[in-house]
């Protein structure tokens, strides 16, 4: 076994890791009109199992043992030299948004093959097996909710419920979509064996770490995340005839919401965000008042009461809309998750090893929901964060600098070694 010294010398391939994530990045691509490079592979889709297929096939032929769930999540493990041992994992996920880049999820879960692959390519054996995972539906921008795969996988979230979430878009059964791309596998969820430690490699998907002209961010936790989708019903009518006295304008209140979530989370501040991102009138017609308007709400913020208090204001806002205006407006949770701190010894591993390999550093929350969030419910958890360019996430023109991306897979690798030394004799 090779020294402890000696283990720190030890580097990825960055340009294998590019050209894998380049690789990843055609399945499902899709081209700006300034060149960008942008991907759409939602959840459970055709071009979800193309890239399913693609990551597997690199995973065995590193001669990973794979496991696939009962919800399609997917693990591959590294032996490690104590069978008693519980595996290191890092991981992330491989579905995108509609309108997604190639870095958010790929590049936590690729960065772990390239983790295996050096760990391989030296002979370098560890006490803990190692494994990389991609989890199902991570975005959930088919399926709500998000994490979902990794909530079911840490026994969060029943499989049946799971399995019966119906998509957004066109109403499919998860359990069905998973059945029809072949990745309902045999393996049961949640997992029977916590992981030692859970690590994962991600872009930052804001602007601060560019702005700060830092390196690594060592991820202190995730925000609490609140996701509402509104069904609000009035009454179409002339869009001539009818005074605005007498209108029960459901695309009026939709808009009224819309600016209402913004001027709360302008007024409370802090880390408080609110968006609006998807929004849809009937009839949709240019002469006709909005019978029917269906919409989402996404509030966020890192200290669950003043999340709480956000969601009392959205809702009174509401109430107060559905009564001056004489529309219904009914609310469904779509996803509710506390803001969650990772482990404190794990965070400052991250950091510890970021700036032993010469980077900068700053300690941060994440604004993004990640599996890591999920994980953290059952073993000791961080992140580790690269640098996006312009800020930019779920846009086509998401990019992370190649060289910022080796030097987070080989903090990556050095936490992978460290924790999976652990207990070596
Ligand atoms: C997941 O990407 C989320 O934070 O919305
Ligand atoms: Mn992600
Ligand atoms: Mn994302």
């Amino acid at each position: 076994m090779r020294n402890a010294e000696s283990l720190y010398d030890l580097r990825v391939d960055g340009d294998r890791l590019w050209r894998r994530l380049e690789a990843l990045g055609e399945v499902g691509a899709i081209l700006g009109p300034n060149g960008e490079r942008g991907c759409a592979r939602l959840a459970l889709t055709d071009a979800d199992r193309e890239g399913r297929d693609l990551v597997v096939g690199w995973m065995r032929d590193l001669g990973l043992a794979i496991t696939i769930d009962a919800v399609g999540n997917v693990v591959a493990t590294r032996a490690g030299t104590d069978a008693t041992a519980a595996p290191v994992m890092v991981g992330s996920h491989i579905d995108t948004v509609r309108t997604g880049g190639r870095f958010d999820g790929n590049l936590g879960v690729l960065g772990g093959l390239e983790v295996m692959e050096t760990l391989e390519q030296h002979g370098i054996s560890t006490r803990h097996p190692i494994s990389v995972a991609f989890f199902t539906d991570e975005e959930g921008a088919r399926f709500q909710p998000d994490m979902l795969g990794s909530l079911v996988y840490v026994g969060g979230m029943a499989l049946e419920d799971a399995l019966d979430v119906r998509a957004a878009d066109d109403n499919a059964r998860l359990g069905d979509e998973l059945a029809r791309i072949g990745y309902a596998g045999p393996t049961p969820c949640p997992t029977a064996t916590a992981p030692h430690a859970y690590v994962e490699l991600h872009i930052e998907q804001g602007p601060v770490l560019e702005d700060e002209d830092i390196t690594i961010g060592a991820v202190t936790g995730v925000q609490g995340i609140s996701w509402t989708e509104l069904t609000i019903v009035g009454q179409s009518a002339h869009a001539g005839t009818t005074p605005m006295r007498l209108r029960h304008d459901a695309g009026y209140v939709a808009a009224a919401i819309t600016a209402g979530v913004r001027a709360i989370a302008r007024e409370m501040g802090g880390t408080q965000v609110a968006t609006v991102g998807r929004c849809e009138l009937l009839p949709n017609l240019v002469n006709v008042i909005a019978a029917k308007a269906t919409m989402t709400v996404d509030l966020r913020n890192t200290d669950e009461a003043r999340l709480e208090k956000a969601e009392a204001s959205f809702h009174a806002l509401c109430d107060q809309l559905a009564k001056d205006e004489g529309v219904t407006i009914e609310r469904r949770s779509l996803a509710r998750f506390e803001p969650v701190e990772f482990d404190e010894g794990m965070i400052k591993l991250v950091q510890r090893t970021a700036q032993r390999l010469g980077h900068s550093t700053k300690m941060m929350p994440s604004g993004a929901g990640h599996d890591a969030q999920m994980l953290a419910r059952v073993c000791p958890t961080s992140m580790i964060f690269v640098p996006s360019v312009n800020g930019l996430s779920h846009n086509i023109a998401e990019f992370t600098k190649p060289a910022d991306i080796s030097a987070g897979a080989n903090v990556l690798l050095q936490v992978v070694l460290a924790k999976a030394m652990e207990g070596a004799v």
